[in-house]
């Protein structure tokens, strides 16, 4: 029976949702109106493409800011409450807009259904809505209908081989997006998920908004919003933001308490810096690790090159022959006495783009190392890394095996 019945609007709903500050920058961001002023956004145009068709660009009317944020990453440490706010900003503006489509995503569906899926269901029920009475969900469709006919969508966002560019979200147009784990997933998927933005966008938000939540990862998500490869931070392009969580942006002290007790158990300090601290300078290791027991809190000091270099030692270099990222060479020095190995600096280098998407201009490169073989050390140039010198690429380079 309460499968057929026709939903209806509750009457006094009751919205609890109580930020902590972080999630109220956050949550300001995800607002259709100006983060700034609050004032409406509007479009305006700016020019014509080379076919004359018109260009728009969305500002504010009130305060005249243009950068309008539209993809915009919640990321940092575990407990900080972004899949939570995910959750509240999907459910409030069905609940505020009629007609709209609000996309949940995550890798994959099973994950998605045991974590964020479970958590939007948390909040409806918390703020009294009823199954079947003011919203309906059809697991197998994977959708959640409320009574004024808008629907927050599951959707899975994994690579597959089969579907390189993503057509299955070919045939779908929603109004707002929200990503958990963005880590997961390749920035194509993002892209162009991002593109088919567009139900009812003019009606409600004004532009296409998705949020990215994560915790600190070591690829894409990283270079684009929070630091480069050097750990500056990066400059976000126009409309895309980033807000840095901690666990301690979580509002609940109970839960803050607790959980942070239970990440300060984890005993590997790069996982413990990665979520207790947010900290995206961590690097992934594995039990092969030769220096398993490395602690950056320990061994990375700064200043150490003015503390300890020594000009009467000699200085040892340690070339490694990346192409990508980068090739790299550290400097070191032994301190035999004390049983010390001091890296005193490191140099990276990388080949300039465009040398990349040119297969030709490797090939002569390495034909040439191969002949050169170990001896000659006169190629200088920086292509000289691909003079690869152990007996095993002396074996296997050759013109034809590139
Ligand atoms: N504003 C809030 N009000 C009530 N509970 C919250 C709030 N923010 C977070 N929580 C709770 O804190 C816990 C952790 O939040 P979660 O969003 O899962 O963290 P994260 O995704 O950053 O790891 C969840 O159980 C969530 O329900
Ligand atoms: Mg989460």
């Amino acid at each position: 029976m309460g499968k057929l019945r026709k939903l209806i609007a509750p009457d006094n709903l009751h919205i609890d949702f109580s930020p902590s500050p972080k999630q109220y920058e956050l949550w300001k961001l995800l607002q259709p109106e100006c983060p700034l002023c609050g004032g409406f956004i509007q479009q305006q145009l700016i020019g014509h493409d080379q076919n004359n068709n018109p260009q728009y660009k969305p500002f504010c009317g009130k305060c005249g800011n243009h950068n309008i944020p539209q993809l915009i990453l919640g990321g940092g440490a575990a407990g900080g409450g972004k899949s939570y706010l995910a959750s509240v900003w999907l459910v409030s503006s069905c609940i505020r807009f009629g007609e709209i489509r609000a996309v949940v995503a995550r890798k994959t569906l099973k994950s998605l259904k045991e974590s964020t899926w479970n958590t939007i269901r948390m909040v409806i029920k918390r703020w009294g809505l009823v199954e079947d009475v003011h919203y309906r969900v059809n697991n197998i469709a994977g959708t959640l209908r409320f009574w004024n006919d808008s629907v927050i969508l599951m959707l899975d966002m994994a690579d597959q081989p089969s579907d390189p560019n993503f057509e299955r979200f070919g045939s779908m147009e929603a109004t707002i997006c929200a990503v958990d784990e963005v880590s997961e997933i390749s920035q194509k998927a993002i892209e162009v998920l991002f593109s088919r933005l567009r139900w009812r966008t003019h009606e409600t938000f004004m532009v296409s908004k998705m949020l990215l939540t994560t915790n600190p990862t070591t690829n894409w998500v990283r270079g684009r919003f929070v630091q480069d490869d050097n750990g500056d931070r990066v400059t976000c392009r126009e409309g895309e933001f980033y807000v840095p969580f901690s666990v301690f942006d979580n509002p609940d002290i109970g839960f803050r308490q607790t959980y942070e007790a239970a990440l300060n158990k984890i005993s590997d300090q790069a996982t413990k810096e990665r979520l207790l601290y947010g900290n995206w300078d961590f690097v992934e290791a594995n039990d092969m690790a030769i220096y398993g027991k490395f602690d950056g809190s320990k061994h990375l000091i700064t200043g150490l090159k003015e503390k300890v270099y020594d000009p009467t030692r000699p200085l040892i270099t340690v070339w490694d022959f990346n192409v990508a990222p980068q090739m790299s060479v550290l400097l070191a020095q032994v301190d035999y006495e004390n049983k010390k190995l001091y890296i005193i600096e490191e140099i990276l280098a990388q080949l300039q783009r465009n040398m990349y998407a040119n297969p030709l201009f490797f090939k002569p490169y390495l034909f040439l190392a191969f002949c050169v073989g170990t001896t000659d050390f006169s190629i200088r140039r920086w292509w000289c890394s691909f003079d690869c010198v152990s007996s095993k690429w002396y074996g296997v380079v050759s013109e034809d095996s590139i």
